[in-house]
């Protein structure tokens, strides 16, 4: 097997997931030439908005580069629920989005099983799990006892040797096998750099993309995607006191896309921001929701603990991309959106 020439181009959540990955993941899947789109971690947990020619999307498991005719991959870092993962590709063809020979499930990549469903419905509580099985589908594959998508008959004809996907000379375009690697979740709520135990089961990190079989040389541009104010879903106590986030979440229609819950909101944190771009190794960073803030009409973040409030949005802006030179990203590599559909 001759060796590829292989770039990966990753987009991490920097913050507790629903940050926008989804739409940054449709805008680079539409303007850079990609062979394949990546969902390197998660399960069904994970909830994607996308706009796609004015139509609303929520997908699951599958990559956003099936909106593009790109191969879209699940990764041997995910765990897939077979049942939704039909019933997702339903909702693409009925959406009128050609999914045949598109959509590709890593051999290796683990199940999520009924058991595991009924066990998560029952027990996520504490947590605030999502409850669709994914804590105990990676607990099982970590434990051995597992299920892995080759054995289940169903999903054969869409399985994929990582391997032979990656490395083999049939993959490549003009030579390259260009990936996009989109995460699910966000920093926040990785595995082993998220407030424990409010966290999912997976690993959530630029690092979590490599584990796809994918050569930490062949990194190019890592996304970070934040939103200009901070949510978060589950169990934990996040959000403080003060009308205003109650407006942000209003107006920002901050309902969890996969389970309804409100979400919790408050100020961006720019020490947890730093942490995030610094340990994802961050080169290109998209704030969104900027015309919800500006609804809002209140411009603030939290710094060393305490809340720093701005008169203006452009004071704001001025004060991030000041200190994100401090991380080594240029103004040119930092995007502020205000549309649901554009960055
Ligand atoms: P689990 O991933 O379902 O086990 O849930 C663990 C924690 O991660 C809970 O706080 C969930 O609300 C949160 N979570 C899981 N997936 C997502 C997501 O895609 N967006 C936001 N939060 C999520
Ligand atoms: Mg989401």
């Amino acid at each position: 097997m001759s060796k590829s020439k292989l770039n990966i181009d990753v987009i991490v959540d920097l913050q507790y997931g629903d940050c926008g990955k989804g739409k940054v993941a449709h805008f680079l899947s539409k303007t850079k030439k990609y062979t394949h789109v990546l969902r390197y971690n998660g399960g069904c947990n994970a909830g994607h908005t996308i706009f796609h020619k004015g139509v609303k999307f929520i997908t699951h498991h599958i990559p956003a580069g099936v909106f593009f005719g790109v191969r879209s991959v699940i990764g041997s870092g995910c765990v897939v629920d077979p049942e939704q993962f039909f019933r997702e590709i339903k909702m693409l063809n009925d959406g009128g989005v050609a999914t045949k020979g598109k959509i590709f499930i890593a051999r290796n990549a683990h199940v999520i099983t009924n058991a595991h469903k009924a066990e998560d419905k029952k027990g996520g509580g504490k947590i605030g799990t999502t409850g669709r099985g994914n804590g105990p589908a990676y607990r099982d594959k970590y434990g051995r006892t597992g299920v892995r998508a080759e054995k289940v008959e169903q999903l054969e004809p869409y399985l994929v040797d990582l391997y032979k996907e990656w490395y083999s000379p049939r993959a490549k375009s003009r030579g390259e096998v260009n990936i996009l690697a989109e995460g699910a979740q966000g920093f926040g709520l990785d595995i082993d750099w998220g407030d424990y135990p409010f966290v999912t089961s997976s690993h959530c990190t630029t690092a979590g993309a490599l584990l796809n079989g994918l050569p930490a040389t062949a990194i190019r541009d890592v996304w970070g995607v934040a939103k200009i104010y901070e949510t978060y879903v589950g169990s934990k106590k996040f959000q403080p006191a003060g009308d205003v986030f109650n407006k942000m979440g209003d107006l920002g229609e901050e309902f969890g896309s996969t389970t309804g819950r409100r979400r919790q909101c408050n100020w961006m944190n720019m020490q947890t921001l730093e942490r995030a771009i610094n340990m994802n190794g961050v080169t290109h960073i998209v704030f969104n929701k900027v015309d919800v803030l500006r609804a809002v009409g209140e411009w603030a973040v939290i710094d060393n603990r305490k809340v720093v409030k701005f008169k203006t949005e452009k004071a704001m802006s001025d004060f991030i991309v000041k200190r994100l030179k401090s991380s080594g990203i240029s103004r040119n590599h930092i995007f502020f959106s205000e549309s649901k559909d554009k960055i």
